[in-house]
């Protein structure tokens, strides 16, 4: 396995020009006999904090996954996670937002004088996911135990809610729970979203689903149990815990689902990459989760995923200048992969709670980073 790094990117949608004189590049790294030069910023832009989409709903965070659709127009689609969860998880029904780009690089600008802002986005519409039969998905966390089961697809989880799911009176319900963090585009219009689930059709309706293999499985009690402890809004404002034990003991930590999603040029692999470890292999701790799982499908037949290879990706470490000696190094989780030719990665690997608001300003590791997966041992199977 190799591992190499890329320097630090800042902002929120930044891309690489390609036309710069070799001197003013920013840094640059070989991954396997592969150069990659990051040369500058050439843009950034925002979305204000207010923008609604057609449904009344803020459109808040944009950025658990984005995709660009090349047709022309470009367009950019956009996924907001599982809504707004700081005090615990709602019945948002959670969607992809698309959106038109205007996008001016100034070719002129160096390193010393980067671009200003000069990405600008005008909102188009917004699709809906909907479980296969037609009932929303939701953002609330899914249920300790139990699951939904329909004909030709593996289990799916559920959350199971109380009244009209804001702590109002009402008939409660179940759906197909959606934490997306991971997004890819197919031709037909059609998408693959992550972390447990995907394919969609274009109009947002679960097609397809893909079961992780056994030891991805979270358990608890010797039983799955998807719950990844996200009480709802309406239980106390998601204070305190909704499962036991709260961290389940094997399979993919809370909150630590396939974070990285990304599809090959052909469309023939899918290649899914979880956050950090699985707790069996030291995900419950900052320090230990470093080992994380890769797995590829061969999706040559999009309605019908096959378990291709899978290998191991040690993140990297930083030190967080805030934390103890005793509790460095810490492990950069990622939430983000992006296929670019021949087994050759993008992983945004970074720390966290840093940032402005945080009791930290600094973050101190920030990067894209390349791996590639050439010489790699494929585990399939094994473990
Ligand atoms: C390039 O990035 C590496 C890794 O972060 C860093 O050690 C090095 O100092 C950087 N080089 C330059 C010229 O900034
Ligand atoms: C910075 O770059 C812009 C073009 O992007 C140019 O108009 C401007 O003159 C440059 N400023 C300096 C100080 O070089
Ligand atoms: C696991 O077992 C404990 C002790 O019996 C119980 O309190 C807890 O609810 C169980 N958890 C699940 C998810 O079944």
């Amino acid at each position: 396995m190799i591992f190499a790094r890329l320097a630090t990117v800042v902002g929120a949608v930044a891309g690489v020009a390609t036309v710069v004189a070799q001197s003013a590049f920013v840094n640059q790294t070989t991954c396997n006999g592969k150069q990659y030069t990051y040369q500058e910023l050439v843009d950034y832009g925002a979305i204000s904090g207010d923008a609604s989409d057609e449904f009344g709903d803020t459109i808040g965070g944009i950025g658990s996954s984005l995709a660009i659709d090349r047709s022309i127009p470009v367009v950019l689609w956009a996924l907001p996670d599982r809504g707004w969860n700081m005090e615990g998880t709602l019945n948002f029904q959670p969607r992809i937002y698309k959106l038109d780009i205007l996008f001016t690089p100034e070719p002129s600008a160096t390193v010393a004088n980067q671009s200003g802002n000069n990405l600008f986005f005008t909102y188009k519409e917004t699709v809906r996911f909907f479980g296969l039969d037609g009932t929303p998905c939701t953002g609330l966390g899914a249920d300790p135990m139990g699951h939904l089961s329909f004909a030709s697809f593996p289990d799916l989880s559920v959350a199971t809610y109380t009244g009209d799911s804001f702590g109002n009176v009402g008939p409660g319900g179940r759906r197909v729970p959606v934490d997306a963090k991971g997004l890819a585009l197919n031709p037909d219009g059609s998408f693959w979203v992550s972390d447990e689930h995907g394919p969609f059709s274009a109009a947002g309706l679960l097609i397809a689903a893909i079961r992780p293999v056994d030891a991805m499985i979270p358990m608890r009690n010797g039983t799955e149990s998807f719950s990844a402890d996200s009480p709802p809004f309406y239980d106390n404002k998601g204070a305190g815990d909704d499962v036991f034990p709260a961290n389940n003991p094997t399979g993919r930590d809370n909150n630590h689902g396939f974070e990285g999603l990304t599809v090959t040029g052909g469309g023939n692999a899918l290649y899914v990459l979880m956050q950090a470890a699985l707790n069996q292999e030291g995900g419950t701790n900052k320090q230990t989760e470093w080992q994380t799982r890769l797995v590829e499908y061969d999706i040559t037949v999009p309605s019908a995923p096959q378990y291709a290879r899978e290998f191991v990706v040690p993140l990297p470490l930083y030190n967080d200048p805030t934390a103890k000696a005793s509790k460095n190094p810490k492990v950069a989780a990622q939430p983000e992969i992006f296929h670019i030719q021949d087994g050759q990665f993008f992983v945004l690997a970074r720390d966290s709670g840093a940032g402005h608001g945080q009791s930290s300003p600094l973050s101190v590791y920030r990067h894209i980073d390349v791996f590639d997966i050439a010489s790699a041992t494929d585990i399939k199977g094994s473990v």
